[in-house]
């Protein structure tokens, strides 16, 4: 049996891929991306392979894994990321140093969509504020307030990557016209193409974003757009925080200059502003997308794949 090789783990994996983990490597676990820089020169000196998984409660969108953290192990060959979404790893940097990067692409796709479709229905039809409604007793001595519908509404994706394709698989049985925007147009598809993200907003009821986090993806939704939306729009994200200009959406909302908002991504997850929850309209979710066992076990095994291919010599499956 060859030696197994040392692994360095941040976070932690969803069902059985931490402990098929340990079987294949000798695992050193910490729990943040800043105990790296804690470790003692001579271990991180032995890593090869890096695997980063569910780290802390929410998602973090500030690049984390950046030359600083990199610089760390100075025998990197591989970072095996959990997750779609590269957002917290400064990609370029990796390559630079000789570190292949891999992440775990469609395992959360139609996990994804269905919760972007549950918070479209939850925002539109406002079914967490009835919940609200029953068990606050309000329901004997009064009607809940008709809401918003999907009836003639048009839908507008942000983003028609596989996740905002498999939306609108699900949005178009609902009755829903879909129009999207996306940084190229699609031809595979026969959904009405809208050549910039603020026409977009200004064609449909509702906005869906799911564009991956990035620099140039950053504040994407800004007040321009949401004035756009206008003040019956529904905003929906499903993607990350540093998409929407978190201010000028809580302006928008206060102001009324859009409707609603239906959030499952953040700025500083799991920090939500305290306007926001403050807002009984708005819908809230701690970043759900993926999160069922399933698929978080689906996603934590795709990480596996690509570190039995590694351990192999093999071709890594889903390098970024
Ligand atoms: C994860 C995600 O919760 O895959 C992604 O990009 O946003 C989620 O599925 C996240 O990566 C964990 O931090």
């Amino acid at each position: 049996m060859p030696e197994k090789a040392d692994l360095l783990l941040v976070g932690f994996m969803f069902g059985a891929a931490e402990a098929r983990l340990d079987t294949m490597f000798r695992v050193h676990r910490i729990e943040d991306f800043a105990q790296a820089h804690d470790l003692p020169a001579e271990t991180a000196g032995k890593f090869r392979v890096v695997s980063v998984g569910m780290v802390g409660t929410g998602h973090t969108s500030r690049v984390a894994v950046n030359g600083a953290f990199l610089d760390c192990f100075p025998r990197l060959e591989l970072l095996a990321a959990l997750g779609v979404g590269v957002d917290y790893i400064d990609v370029e940097a990796a390559a630079a140093r000789g570190v292949t990067v891999t992440n775990t692409p469609g395992a959360n796709t139609e996990e994804t969509a269905d919760t972007a479709m549950g918070l479209l229905l939850s925002t539109v039809r406002q079914l967490p504020q009835a919940d609200r409604f029953i068990r606050s007793g309000k329901w004997p001595s009064a009607m809940f307030p008709l809401t918003g519908t999907l009836r003639d509404k048009r839908l507008g994706i942000l983003g028609l990557g596989n996740i905002g394709r498999a939306v609108a698989r699900r949005a178009a049985p609902f009755g829903l016209e879909i129009l999207y925007h996306n940084r190229n147009r699609r031809t595979d598809v026969a959904y009405t193409y809208v050549d910039t993200a603020l026409e977009l907003a200004r064609a449909v009821d509702i906005l869906m974003v799911i564009v991956p986090g990035a620099e140039d993806t950053r504040n994407l939704v800004d007040a321009e757009i949401l004035r756009a939306l206008g003040p019956e729009g529904v905003l929906l994200n499903c993607s990350r925080g540093t998409v929407v200009d978190e201010k000028a959406l809580i302006a928008a909302l206060r102001n009324k200059v859009i409707a609603t908002a239906g959030l499952d991504a953040f700025l500083h997850e799991p920090h939500v502003p305290s306007e926001l929850i403050a807002m009984e309209h708005v819908v809230l979710s701690p970043h759900i997308g993926s999160g069922t066992h399933h698929t978080r076990e689906v996603m934590s095994m795709a990480v596996l794949d690509n570190l039995v291919a590694w351990n192999a010599g093999q071709a890594l499956p889903s390098p970024v």
